[in-house]
């Protein structure tokens, strides 16, 4: 089969591919690199085909069309959400003026490193969850995974599609190491931290679902109000996917919670794990480091670099529009999370250099949602345990609180005490190896692994029990 020759019926898309001869040609010399970085880098569990959706277009109906497909035969398709003829731009220096279609020679180096950095994000995920098929709680959360990994590759080719389309040689280059580099790759590692954290279990998967691809929400929230038109447009698109991406995390550990509340009341015990259900201090200790990791994806509390890409226009705020201020912020200021004289406190700064905190705080209001949902499954239980955030100070490794020590309650301590006690606030290798050890597979229809409660809904309407995926 040679899918080059009947390429723009199987990449679907509504970027007029069938008349832009040069990307054309661009696109499908990328291709089999591509599917060759899919076969080895991609999901590792032989499948036949799975019950998966794929956008064919943008529409109401046309985004979200479900069938059985060979992973390998995926119609990674390049999408952008509906032209607006007279979008105008939101913020910054250029408020006012027409988006932009092309891209401003001034702000050239500055986009294209911004595309990059949020399109090695996209097949980094993918890496990280390879190995997880072999040990699915059950056929419909396999199904999801799987869903969550072909959508991450086409929002690599959504990425690729820019970079190709609007970056010339450089561009193309760039699309070529978003292959090349690898998670957890000595030589040529991802660009961002948590990028090459493992995701060895499934709890690790719903806490990254959960809080890692919760910090691209609110990145592409920020570049969907960029002025580069196709940039606003590709990523408005992709936030539609990773809603799904956001159920497959918050219900995941809805489930593991609840699976554990239940033990714990039925059997009248904190200690579940010989009951094959995994211990609350455990999946705090998984929140804990998920959460704690994926807060550095959001870089230092000030930046000057940021403050320029919003004055630029090439990077706005989350839900730039609903803001009641001017959107140009040069007068306005901040208060930012600091070291002072030694202590974890507060600065003042201009809003401008604080913008990643500004987003940093959209996203932390939006995972208290996530644990006060989990609490109130605990309290439906009837116990009075509850799941926390731990403080932002906890376990930092990027920006303020890099060079110090704190407790998830916030309070400072030596090098020594956390080297003492960061095995009661984060996962040890023996709660790794315990949870790993839950981690058999179940791939039998209807059934689900002891360590979770099955989901409410299935998916498209369809059961729990559907055969989701058909195993080679
Ligand atoms: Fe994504
Ligand atoms: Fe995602």
């Amino acid at each position: 089969m040679t899918i080059a020759s009947d390429y723009t019926e199987k990449i679907p898309n509504n970027v007029g591919l069938a008349g832009d001869r040069r990307l054309q040609r661009a696109l499908e010399s990328w291709q089999p690199d591509f599917l060759s970085w899919w076969e080895s880098m991609g999901p590792a569990l032989p499948t036949r085909d799975v019950y998966l959706r794929t956008a064919v277009n943008v529409g109401r109906e046309g985004w979200a069309h479900f069938d059985f497909v060979p992973m390998r035969d995926y119609r990674w398709g390049i999408f952008l959400a509906e032209r607006d003829p007279g979008r105008r731009i939101g913020f910054g220096a250029h408020k006012g003026e027409p988006a932009w279609q092309k891209v401003p020679g001034e702000y050239r180096a500055d986009l294209q490193r911004l595309i990059v950095i949020q399109g090695d994000t996209e097949p980094a995920s993918v890496e990280q969850q390879r190995n997880l098929g072999a040990c699915a709680p059950s056929l419909y959360d396999l199904r999801n995974l799987f869903q969550v990994n072909v959508e991450e590759g086409r929002h690599l080719w959504a990425m690729v599609y820019l970079l190709h389309a609007y970056f010339g040689r450089e561009g193309r280059e760039e699309a070529e190491e978003l292959l090349h580099r690898n998670s957890g790759s000595a030589e040529a590692p991802r660009i961002l931290g948590a990028f090459n954290e493992e995701t060895p279990d499934w709890l690790s998967f719903y806490m990254f679902t959960y809080f890692t691809d919760r910090d691209g929400k609110y990145q592409l929230g920020t570049l969907k109000e960029s002025a580069f038109d196709p940039l606003s447009r590709t990523c408005e698109f992709m936030l539609k996917e990773e809603a799904h991406h956001m159920m497959v995390g918050t219900t995941g550990v809805d489930r593991v919670v609840e699976r554990t509340a239940q033990v714990m009341a039925e059997n009248d015990t904190d200690d579940v794990a010989a009951l094959g259900a995994i211990p609350l201090p455990v999946i705090q200790k998984y929140l804990n480091f998920h959460y704690s990791v994926s807060l550095d994806l959001f870089g230092g509390e000030t930046s000057t670099n940021v403050a320029n890409y919003y004055t630029a226009g090439l990077k706005g705020r989350w839900m730039e529009d609903r803001r009641k201020d001017d959107h140009r912020l040069a007068d306005d200021s901040i208060m930012v999370d600091a070291l002072v004289d030694g202590k974890i406190d507060y600065l003042e700064v201009a809003a401008l250099t604080g913008l990643n905190t500004d987003l940093r705080r959209e996203y932390i209001a939006d995972c208290r949602g996530g644990v006060s949902r989990w609490n109130k499954i605990l309290d439906s239980a009837g116990l009075p345990h509850r799941l926390k955030l731990p403080h932002a100070a906890f376990n930092r490794k990027v920006g303020a609180f890099a060079g110090i020590e704190a407790a998830p309650d916030g309070e400072m301590i030596s090098a020594a005490e956390w080297e003492r006690r960061k095995g009661e606030w984060l996962p040890t290798d023996v709660d790794k190896t315990f949870v790993r050890s839950l981690m058999r597979p179940v791939h039998e229809r209807g059934k689900i692994a002891a360590w979770i409660a099955p989901p409410r809904n299935g998916i498209n309407g369809k059961p729990f029990d559907y055969d989701y995926v058909h195993l080679a």
